[in-house]
């Protein structure tokens, strides 16, 4: 029997809580397809911190280096909260970046959808949304301003000041362009470019890189678009879209506007691909606002582990039936919270209530 072992980080807020529902949809594929999914969980985040003394503990990297693919909760704390540990310890710089760094994960795909059946979960109006949404950010992670170098301290002036850098070397450039294309290649075959060349000399070498690279995909077509102007047109014409492909911090941040497209931060699983290992986790954060409540959306989870099945294990048909079986609960009137108001056409459901009726409709596929 295929063994697999997935190391489990539950992180912080609804992290534990999202992390559960997966944990069901795990164990159901793992019975009818014959295999054995090992799960470990690991401690990861401010719950690391408080409980060992740092945000990702060594027993947790062991796992991590062990584990076949790591399934990762959201982590991090309120604003207010956070001020309760230093600042290099906080879990978004004490464990999260070290783990993207660790395994060298650079390409995040973050898959916007929302079939035209679910448009009344977009704030979009039906005529934006036409045939549905369906595209895909695909992030640079492990580059740019977030892991470039820092500076803080006193100026000449006598002044408190900040220098942080926005850094890429070609070849980083260039691996994250060839997912891009490979990934348009078995779309659509059009590929927009994000960037900012009219100002940053990093978006520069960006597009020198994307054209070199795409030499070498003619069928694909580019087409470059000012990330200021594309945080405009996903409002006004999502469809346009297929593959977008951007660096760090702008795919962190019109990643999350696609959040607010779709309806909700909860539709919003992603994949953290490295050269040799993967990890797989929500785009959105913890949650404090609700944690506990038994109110957040765990579909983000759930496609999370759908990607991990279809990018680790090779199991197309078993990501597509969970795919299915979401869209199913969802389209039989079933809400979470937080893509409905109550109403008389709507079945509100709890975390837990979506992850149970997932399953149930998983195992009629
Ligand atoms: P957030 O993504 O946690 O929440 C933003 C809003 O979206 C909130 O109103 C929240 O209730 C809602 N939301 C998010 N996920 C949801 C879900 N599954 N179901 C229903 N509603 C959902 O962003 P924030 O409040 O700015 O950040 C909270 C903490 O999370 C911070 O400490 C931040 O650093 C951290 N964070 C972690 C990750 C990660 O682990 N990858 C990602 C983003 C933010
Ligand atoms: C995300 C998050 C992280 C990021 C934070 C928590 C470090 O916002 O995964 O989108 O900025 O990449
Ligand atoms: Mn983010």
């Amino acid at each position: 029997m295929p063994k697999y072992k997935i190391a489990l980080l539950d992180g912080d807020g609804i992290g534990p809580e999202i992390m559960a529902e997966a944990v069901k949809v795990l164990d159901l594929v793992a019975e009818r397809n014959d295999l054995e999914f090992e799960l470990v969980h690991g401690s990861f985040g401010a719950s690391a911190y408080f409980e060992h003394g740092h945000a990702f503990p060594d027993a947790t990297k062991a796992l991590c280096d062990e584990a076949d693919a790591i399934l990762k909760g959201p982590i991090g704390l309120s604003h207010e909260e956070s001020k309760k540990i230093p600042i290099d310890m906080q879990p978004e710089r004490g464990a999260l970046l070290p783990l993207r760094r660790r395994y060298n994960t650079f390409a995040n795909i973050r898959p916007v959808f929302l079939p035209k059946e679910l448009a009344h979960f977009s704030p979009l109006k039906p005529e934006i949304i036409g045939d549905g949404i369906d595209f895909i950010i695909i992030r640079e992670l492990v580059g740019g301003l977030y892991f470039g170098k820092k500076e803080t301290g006193i100026n000449a002036d006598g002044k408190r000041y900040v220098s942080e850098a926005l850094e890429y070397d070609e070849d980083q450039i260039a691996n994250i362009a060839k997912v891009a294309f490979e990934t348009a290649q078995k779309r659509k075959k059009v590929l927009h470019n994000i960037h900012k060349s009219n100002v940053l000399k990093s978006s520069v070498l960006w597009n020198e890189v994307m054209s070199e690279v795409g030499a070498n995909y003619p069928d694909v077509q580019v087409v470059p678009i000012l990330v200021d102007a594309a945080a405009t047109y996903l409002c006004l014409n999502p469809g346009q879209f297929d593959v977008m492909v951007m660096e760090n911090m702008f795919g962190d941040i019109l990643s999350d506007q696609c959040g607010g497209i779709l309806g909700s931060l909860g539709l919003m699983p992603s994949a953290c691909l490295g050269p040799e290992k993967a990890y797989y986790e929500p785009s959105h954060g913890s949650a404090p606002d609700i944690a506990g409540q038994r109110i957040a959306n765990p579909y983000s989870m759930i496609g999370s582990v759908a990607m991990m099945l279809e990018m680790s294990f090779n199991m197309e048909k078993e990501a597509r039936n969970v795919w299915q079986a979401m869209q199913s609960v969802f389209g039989q009137g079933f809400s979470t919270p937080d893509l409905s108001k109550p109403g008389k056409n709507v079945k509100m459901i709890s975390t837990d209530g979506f992850g149970d009726l997932v399953v149930e409709e998983l195992a009629k596929l």
